[in-house]
């Protein structure tokens, strides 16, 4: 089969990982006869050095065109002056504004051979799996109004959490059709107990429940949540919350997994189900760690099966998705580590290393 791929490297180490999860892709396109046509184009600071803004309409055209977008990441101290008029994240959040990608998932799994190189104890840890679906294109983030302004008592400033029943129902349907092709229990996250959008959410949540008799869903408070994933994780397996809830929560849930630098993630535009494909965005959860780029040093793993989320989730490719993850066990199981999951036994080897061995697995 063939596919229009818009790559988009990004800043710091992104282009470094996105080269090794390119490389992977042509491995499994050698083994399985797939084209993936690659179109590369700026995002974040490289766009702002090219043409002065994060996202320009030539980048976002290109990323419509193609089945899915893989994506590095954005910004760097370059950029960091808190009163630019432009940010290289601003190119992140156009594109998900600008291709609706309502829904972000983020998914937690715990290697057996990284349990220890968590700050938590392994028993908490070991055997963790879940998915937290986050909402992406609505509440705090682009709720209206959102502005700053001069009252007579000093300076004010306001964000809004704004949610419409349907964008309620398409997350939490994303969260559902999830679920069923996994332990079939959905825990959907709110502050119903302080904000009318979380009664809204929550009701929502109710009324598509009766679409899925075979899922069992439980609300819980935002707060509760982020004690027990810390508590118990591996009481979840998928989770479905508000925008910021979802930043928040997945930046803690990322630290059971020992290092950001595992975590793929998929924003989609559609809700992905029994066969049906939607297009997506995939990048890994971890920044552009400036400090580490240009070094051969950052882990191309969450990169690369982010890579392996766009093959299942925007392509269709099931059994080549599965293909990829596979050979990222097996490189880990070789004793294969970058720095940052580096332990007693294990081999340190850099980005492109990383990369190679993988795709050779892929291509085994
Ligand atoms: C994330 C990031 C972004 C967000 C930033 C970079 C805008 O933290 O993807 O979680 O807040 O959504
Ligand atoms: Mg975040």
């Amino acid at each position: 089969m063939k596919f229009s791929i818009a790559v988009l490297p990004g800043d710091g180490v992104g282009p470094e990982v996105v080269a090794e999860a390119v490389k992977v892709l042509e491995a499994v396109s050698q083994r399985f006869g797939h084209e993936f046509r690659l179109h590369y184009g700026a995002v974040g600071g490289a766009a702002i050095d090219e043409s002065g803004v994060a996202l320009s309409d030539d980048t976002l055209r290109l990323c419509k065109r193609c089945h899915a977008v893989l994506l590095g990441a954005v910004g760097g101290p370059k950029w960091d002056d808190p009163l630019a008029r432009v940010r290289p994240e601003d190119g992140l959040l156009a594109l998900r504004k600008g291709l609706r990608l309502f829904a972000n998932l983020r998914p937690v799994k715990v290697f057996p051979m990284l349990v220890d190189s968590t700050t938590l104890k392994p028993e908490i840890v070991r055997g963790v799996d879940l998915l937290v679906v986050r909402e992406l294109t609505g509440g705090l983030y682009f709720g209206r109004p959102k502005k700053r302004w001069q009252a007579a008592t000093g300076r004010r400033a306001v964000d809004s959490m704004v949610y419409s029943e349907k964008e309620i129902e398409r997350i939490l349907r994303v969260g559902f059709e999830l679920a069923m092709g996994r332990r079939r229990k959905l825990v959907s996250v709110d502050k119903a107990n302080v904000l009318e959008s979380s009664r809204l959410w929550r009701q929502v949540a109710t009324e598509v429940a009766v679409d899925y008799p075979g899922v069992e869903l439980e609300h819980m408070l935002v707060d509760a949540c982020a004690m027990r994933l810390i508590q118990r994780p591996t009481y979840f397996d998928v989770l479905v919350t508000e925008n910021t809830f979802g930043d928040i929560l997945t930046d803690e849930a990322s630290m059971l997994a020992g290092s950001m630098g595992m975590l793929p993630s998929a924003s989609l535009a559609g809700v992905p189900g029994a066969g049906a494909t939607a297009f997506g965005l995939y990048e890994p959860i971890h920044g552009s760690a400036p400090r580490r780029a240009g070094q051969n040093m950052a882990n191309p793993v969450a990169t690369i099966l982010s890579g392996a989320m766009m093959l299942r989730y925007s392509c269709g490719l099931e059994e080549e998705a599965g293909v990829v993850e596979d050979a990222v066990i097996a490189a880990l199981e070789s004793g294969c580590r970058t720095y940052d999951i580096m332990d007693e036994g294990g081999t340190m080897v850099g980005t492109r290393e990383m990369g190679d061995r993988i795709a050779g697995r892929v291509k085994a």
